[in-house]
């Protein structure tokens, strides 16, 4: 059977400049909202991956007109006729229960296979039905299907029991359809979680305090289709850096927003890693040995879990050790065993990585285990020596754009082989 991969032969400095692409997670919240409106959106600056197509071969199903040319995506909802995407689809990406909320809001009912997604770990959905329910609607999942309706939507208060940004923007895409005010306590503050209430309040909803810890929802405004650009990729732009430092290279990433990175580049400078931002722009240059650190992940402004795994492909190679500590997902290390392959020294007892630097990575066959961890691949072939294979790609491009390309015009080699 054809699998395609990564070739990477290591060990050589990427310079230059290179553009980030449309934020992902933004992507996949704000296209299902796009389905609320009374006319057609037009969404810019969308990344081309996996995860998108999927999406858009779930709205056509739903009956939605969708033309999407890699970075603009025109929406039109006024024909959407059914409320139960396909399993085969939504089992392909986190993201597709955000369809529930939607399809609830213009059906009051809506049929939704439970998501798939990366596998890192729990991953409940129990705060999603929480605020479904508090706002009015009956859910159940039995039978691996988020079953809702409702006979009338109504504001109220939500306390979330941890920051999901799953059931953030979930409980924000029911509370727009509920008449009066919803409260959101102890909401995720991640940029794509502002990103879709600005999307919402460009169609005509009111969305307050996205981005603080309380989100104030004033429901039942009728929405109309809106022109938007989505963010910039908080994850991509940081890979990027993650990769730039790793193999002392001098790039230049535009197109990033520098205040979603504070968490990443504070980690980095303190490594040794000189970070120069302006506008939209980061430039991150190293050279010589970097130091190792401590890190441990939270939500937003806190240092991203999605950004834990290339950050540790990293600190593999740095000087003296590392504690890196995962405490948003319960199973995101299984791919230090891959590492662990290229001669990385890394032990992990609970959810603590101990990472003892070593002095060079050595390139061999390794594996995919999900995306983010892709990304710590590409990383650690980025610095190995020798020629690297990546397998199970697949992972990688549900999230990333193009990621070999990008590389290749920094000056890696890296090519995307089928056999
Ligand atoms: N959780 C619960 N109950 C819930 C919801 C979440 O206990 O009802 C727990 C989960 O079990 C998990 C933690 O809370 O341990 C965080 O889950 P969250 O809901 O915040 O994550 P998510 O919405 O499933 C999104 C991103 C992830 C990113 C996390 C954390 C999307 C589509 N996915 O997932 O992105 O890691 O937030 O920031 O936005 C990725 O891009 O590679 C990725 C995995």
């Amino acid at each position: 059977m054809a699998e395609d991969r990564y070739i990477i032969h290591g060990g050589i400095r990427l310079e230059g400049q290179v553009a980030v692409s449309g934020g992902k997670n933004a992507a996949v919240a704000i296209i299902p909202a796009a389905l609320l409106g009374s006319s057609a959106s037009v969404i810019e600056n969308l990344p081309d991956i996996e995860d998108v197509h999927v999406l858009v071969e779930m709205l056509r199903y739903l009956g939605a007109k969708v033309e999407f040319d890699g970075s603009v995506m025109r929406i039109d909802p006024t024909t959407v006729d059914k409320y139960n995407p396909p399993a085969y689809l939504a089992q392909r990406m986190r993201a597709s229960y955000y369809l529930a909320p939607v399809l609830l809001g213009i059906f009051m009912r809506a049929e939704v296979p439970m998501p798939g997604g990366c596998n890192i770990g729990t991953r409940q959905i129990d705060q999603t039905v929480k605020g479904m329910s508090t706002l009015g609607a009956q859910v159940d999942t039995l039978g691996g299907v988020i079953n809702v309706k409702s006979d009338k939507l109504i504001g109220s208060e939500v306390y979330l029991d941890c920051p999901s940004v799953g059931a953030t923007i979930n409980t924000v895409l029911t509370a727009v359809s509920a008449v009066g005010t919803t409260t959101i306590y102890n909401a995720a503050k991640e940029p794509h979680v502002v990103d879709l209430a600005n999307f919402l309040n460009s169609m005509g909803a009111r969305v307050m305090g996205a981005g603080t810890s309380i989100i104030r929802v004033r429901g039942g405004r009728p929405l109309r289709g809106s022109n938007y650009t989505i963010i910039p990729d908080q994850i991509e732009t940081g890979t990027l850096m993650i990769a730039a430092a790793a193999t002392g290279g001098d790039v230049i990433i535009t197109g990033a927003i520098p205040t979603h990175m504070e968490a990443l580049s504070a980690k980095l400078l303190e490594m040794g890693v000189y970070i120069r931002e302006e506008d939209d722009l980061i430039h991150v240059r190293s050279n010589g040995r970097l130091r190792g650190i401590s890190l441990k992940t939270q939500g937003y402004p806190g240092f991203p879990t999605d950004l834990q795994q290339p950050m540790t492909a990293l600190l593999s190679i740095c000087s003296g050790s590392s504690l890196v500590t995962e405490n948003i997902f319960n199973s995101r290390f299984k791919y230090v065993a891959e590492l662990e392959r290229m001669g990385a020294r890394i032990r992990v007892i609970e959810n603590t990585a101990i990472i003892e630097g070593v002095d060079h990575l050595v390139g061999t066959s390794i594996c995919a285990t999900d995306l983010r961890a892709g990304a710590a691949m590409i990383v650690a072939g980025l610095i190995g020596e020798g020629t690297t294979e990546i397998t199970n790609i697949g992972h990688i491009e549900r999230g990333y754009e193009r990621i070999d390309k990008k590389l290749r015009s920094l000056g890696a080699m890296i090519e995307r082989v089928t056999k």
